[in-house]
């Protein structure tokens, strides 16, 4: 589709940018904080890179004033963080640690006061180990009375004060990452296993958002997923079908959940035949469709290209965790599809499709498919970054990214979809999980390296100067720049 001229970003339009509790606060331990899963998982030798960890991350525990200062210097609408669910429950049920939930009072009022709108996560992986510890975590029914309890206490505490609210950051990530990959807690490789938490996982998102109107909070709440359209390598029929396994699959397995409360039908018959299907409990599909969010949140990064791929074709592969480009193995799923190259694409150094187009198509496809409005609540660009002798980071590579992704979002809007905003991924640098500090992805630059934390400063990258003028403006001049 292409326009004689492109419609303006609605006044309202969420600038903003987003960051994990996991990832930036570090103070592990403090302030009667309980463990979670990934305290615990980083101390597994061989599990991430340079066997790094959050414990102290990049401080900003201690040094949020300093950071949402620098947000409003950037002129951010919206911050989007995380709370870290065993700062509050230090078990995951039980007393509240009132002095943990202080922390996140604190940092909303202090964005409220400049004129920043929280957008708060209510779980980014960081399931408390108490909970793991007692009944497997998402593994166990349990999960559902005890994430919608721990959900109330937040809205009951910031209601009117926060008015955009997600339930699971990338519920498809940790779920496969943790109970098939094996990369990610609870290191788990089973997938009968994996297919009854993310059905767990499923009920209590629905059972949150319906715990949401019970109170009548006020605002908005939908879950974030991690989405990347799917092509077909070339027009052989076979490979479509493949691409299109690849959607319900990987896509449609999850949002048709959120917003209709029904699996994919043949990827519900093809779990079936492989005895991987979760077991659906009568009440079970009341509750999903009942619990249907109030837009799609929607973490971008990169698309995949599918080809056909045989039963006993290949499986798993290695992700590259090193920044050495090229490292990543071929995967699939065998009998659906396998990810192949795009020969029009380029990659970044961790081997991710680079690709603006392929987010205006994804924005597309949901809006057409689910009729929600949609929050971009993660995009962005992790590369490595450099400090010039005069303090400066030239990240002309970053800006580049960000403009044209900022442009397809303007072509969707003019396509017609309703946009609520722009979280770009991240606001400082932070720990990318199994990536150590190398991959860096902020507007701002942290001084700190794998195994040296440094003063951990703060330095601001030419992209940040770029975002800062482009909320100004309001995405006024993308094209032409
Ligand atoms: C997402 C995740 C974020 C961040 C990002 C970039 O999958 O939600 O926490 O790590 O990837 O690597």
């Amino acid at each position: 589709m292409e326009h004689k001229r492109l419609s303006p970003f609605p006044k309202d339009f969420l600038w903003g940018s987003a960051s994990a509790a996991y990832q930036v606060e570090g103070a592990w331990d403090k302030d009667g904080k309980g463990p979670s899963v990934w305290d615990e998982f980083v101390r597994i030798p061989g599990t991430t890179f340079k066997e790094t960890n959050g414990d102290v991350a990049v401080d900003h525990y201690h040094r949020y004033k300093e950071d949402v200062a620098l947000m409003a210097e950037q002129g951010l609408k919206a911050y989007r963080f995380s709370i870290a669910w065993s700062r509050v429950l230090p078990t995951g049920r039980g007393e509240i640690n009132e002095q943990g939930l202080q922390f996140y009072d604190d940092l909303i009022d202090e964005l409220i006061a400049h004129n920043i709108k929280p957008v708060v996560t209510l779980y980014h992986w960081d399931i408390p180990q108490g909970l793991q510890d007692a009944y497997g975590g998402w593994e166990s029914r349990q999960i559902i009375e005890d994430f919608t309890t721990y959900a109330a206490i937040l809205f009951e505490r910031f209601n009117g004060r926060v008015h955009h609210w997600v339930t699971l950051n990338e519920q498809n990530v940790f779920i496969s990452h943790g109970y098939q990959l094996a990369y990610h807690p609870p290191g788990v490789s089973d997938e009968k296993r994996m297919y009854n938490a993310n059905h767990n996982a499923n009920l209590a998102n629905a059972s949150a958002i319906n715990k949401f109107r019970e109170l009548g909070t006020s605002g908005k709440i939908g879950p974030s997923f991690a989405y990347g359209p799917n092509y077909a390598i070339d027009a052989h029929p076979k490979n479509e079908l493949a691409a299109l396994n690849a959607e319900e699959f990987n896509a449609n397995f999850w949002m048709d959940i959120y917003v209709w409360g029904e699996y994919p039908k043949a990827i519900f018959h093809w779990l079936e035949e492989q005895g991987w299907a979760p077991e659906i409990l009568p009440g079970d599909t009341e509750l999903l469709k009942k619990g249907k969010p109030d837009f799609m949140g929607v973490n971008y990064y990169r698309t995949m290209t599918n080809a056909f791929n045989p039963i006993d074709g290949v499986g798993h592969g290695k992700m590259n965790t090193t920044g050495e480009k090229g490292t990543s193995e071929e995967k699939g799923v065998p009998g659906l599809f396998k990810i192949q190259d795009n020969p029009y694409l380029e990659k970044t150094n961790w081997d991710w499709e680079i690709d603006p187009t392929g987010l205006r198509i994804g924005l597309r496809r949901i809006a057409s498919r689910y009729r929600l409005p949609i929050l971009i609540t993660e995009n962005g660009l992790g590369e490595y970054d450099s400090l010039t002798d005069d303090k400066e980071i030239h990240d002309e590579y970053r800006i580049d990214y960000l403009r044209q992704h900022s442009l397809a979002i303007q072509e969707a809007i003019t396509d017609g979809v309703e946009m609520l905003g722009y979280c770009t991924w991240s606001f400082t640098d932070l720990l990318s999980w199994l990536n150590g500090y190398q991959k860096r992805y902020g507007f701002v630059y942290v001084d700190r390296e794998e195994n040296d934390e440094k003063e951990l400063k703060r330095y601001k990258k030419d992209s940040f100067y770029w975002y800062q003028k482009t909320i100004k403006e309001n995405g006024a001049n993308l094209v032409d720049e």
